[in-house]
């Protein structure tokens, strides 16, 4: 199916999707119980997010003009009668149906940015062998200490059921506090528990510290490539995305000073630390380099360490907030390598900042469940944390090897990976001719599956690289799935045709 896609448009893509589909309908173009194209055909072809296709194809959905099938497709409804009743249903006898509701016309411009903050990646089509995901994550569960955590649960509902199931405090558990004070004295990290508030996971501190400081068109500073959750978060407040390299390849001194003059930006967001999606730590003096360079501007950086304890080897880097004398920083930190579910993270700045981050909380969620913060204190006092950092992590690190080991086995000549020191991935660059979102049906094709670069990128850009999550699979998976991946890449390089360039509109979800 051919639509013209106007990329300059004000008009949302689903949007011009929608209104070329609803056109073919209703001009009997495409007539009822006529299929449509499937969503990864149709977005391929037109080099949208497969996202943006879905949107459309369920606001074709709400509004009566196609009816979908798991596992058949989507077809052209049956025309309605004057009556609104479709032409082969009779209407209801009692009560006229009720008037639809335009939901994505009501739907705010800010939120649109939330349906690609994590993007989907193509299934292999049915029949196919399953595929071999380095897209998914989630956590180790075969290794979640779930035996342990009963036990806390049990007792603290026992021993505080009444007080943890009344509302509680938005900063957050007190004694849960106390105890993160002692965990982050040994990280070099001193803050009083008025300098601490408990947040649904990482992801709610970034949320919080970004609507805290940034109004639309307030300039960011973040990696390029960088972790999509936080570059949702920014594009959702509509700042203005400015890009740097990640810090793991180190600092020009002068290029971050030259950078604060000419864009004057609010805030900084890096990931020092087993970085997403490169899985690079930045080295000691960089992160001096990058302290001494932020000292004197009025900027608030908010350093990430959220893989912060899945170091498998090599000696640990001290965070910027552990070495930093300023107060800029405010660090965030989780409990999701362990439990990814629980949502529980926390966030260490100056006092006000903490106020501030409280009150925009409070109107988000009130604060984070007492129940969930008292069961992990409970586990954390039991010394039942550090045996479960080293449980996951002595598993992730045979991972981490077996992927590496891997991708020496089976990638061709041209290819390049980094070679972290801990965390959960790694990316992958891949001969220049070659781009990794065009790949990625291949890929899908021959049963494996990996996160494309242009993901990580706020302004464009990556197509040589994507993400491997090593962490998620046995060993044997890996192997299989990087044999086949590299025999996917091969079979790109030996095509004439270059796969480049190719439009980084196809994942950019504003466009
Ligand atoms: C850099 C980074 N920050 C934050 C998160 C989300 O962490 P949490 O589960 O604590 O919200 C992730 C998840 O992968 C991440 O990679």
């Amino acid at each position: 199916m051919v639509i013209p896609i106007d990329r300059r448009s004000p008009v949302p893509l689903y949007e011009q999707i929608v209104q070329h589909i609803r056109h073919l309908i209703e001009t009997d173009a495409l007539p009822a119980g006529a299929k449509l194209p499937a969503t990864r055909e149709l977005a391929a072809g037109l080099r949208v997010n497969r996202n943006t296709v879905n949107t459309a194809y369920e606001e074709l959905l709400a509004h009566g003009l196609v009816t979908a099938h798991v596992g058949q497709g989507t077809f052209v409804a049956p025309r309605r009668s004057a009556n609104g009743a479709s032409g082969s249903l009779p209407a209801a006898p009692s009560r006229p149906a009720a008037p639809r509701v335009d939901w994505v016309s009501l739907f705010s411009k800010g939120s649109s940015f939330a349906e690609d903050a994590f993007p989907s990646v193509p299934r292999p089509a049915a029949g196919r062998r399953p595929a071999i995901s380095f897209a998914a994550g989630g956590g180790n569960s075969a290794l979640f200490p779930l035996d342990q955590l009963r036990r806390s649960v049990d007792r603290v509902l026992r021993e505080h059921g009444e007080t943890l199931l009344s509302y509680g405090t938005v900063d957050g558990f007190p004694p849960l506090k106390t105890f993160l004070r002692g965990y982050l004295l040994e990280r070099g990290i001193e803050a009083h528990e008025d300098d601490l508030l408990i947040a649904n996971g990482s992801q709610q501190g970034i949320d919080l510290a970004a609507r805290a400081f940034l109004d639309p068109g307030d300039v960011v500073v973040m990696e390029a490539p960088s972790y999509p959750g936080a570059i949702s978060v920014f594009r959702a407040l509509r700042a203005n995305i400015i890009t740097i390299p990640p810090l793991a390849a180190g600092l020009q001194p002068g290029y971050l000073e030259n950078l604060i003059q000419r864009q004057r930006p609010k805030m900084m967001y890096v990931v020092p630390t087993f970085h997403n999606p490169t899985g690079l730590t930045a080295g000691l003096e960089t992160r001096k380099t990058f302290l001494r360079a932020i000292a004197g501007y009025n900027v608030v950086v908010v350093e990430d360490d959220t893989h912060e304890r899945l170091r498998y080897d090599g000696p640990a880097v001290p965070s910027l907030k552990a070495i930093s004398r300023s107060r800029q920083v405010v660090y965030i930190s989780t409990f999701s390598t362990v439990f990814p579910g629980l949502r529980l993270g926390w966030v260490v700045a100056d006092r006000p900042v903490i106020e501030r981050l409280a009150a925009v909380k409070r109107i988000t969620d009130m604060h984070t469940s007492g129940l969930i913060q008292a069961a992990v204190y409970d586990f954390c006092q039991r010394r039942w944390l550090e045996r479960a950092i080293r449980q996951v992590n002595t598993e992730r690190q045979r991972r981490r090897d077996a992927m590496l080991a891997a991708l020496d086995a089976h990638m061709p000549e041209g290819v390049t990976w980094t070679r972290p020191d801990g965390g959960l991935w790694l990316t992958v660059t891949l001969p220049d001719q070659l781009d990794s979102l065009s790949l990625l049906d291949d890929a899908a094709a021959a049963g494996v599956l990996y996160t494309p670069g242009p993901c990580f990128h706020a302004n464009g850009g990556g197509q040589s690289e994507l993400r491997l999550i090593f962490s998620q699979l046995p060993l044997p998976s890996i192997d299989e799935g990087l044999r086949r991946l590299g025999r996917v890449i091969k079979g790109a390089l030996q095509q004439d045709t270059p796969q480049k360039p190719r439009q980084k509109a196809s994942i950019d979800p504003m466009m």
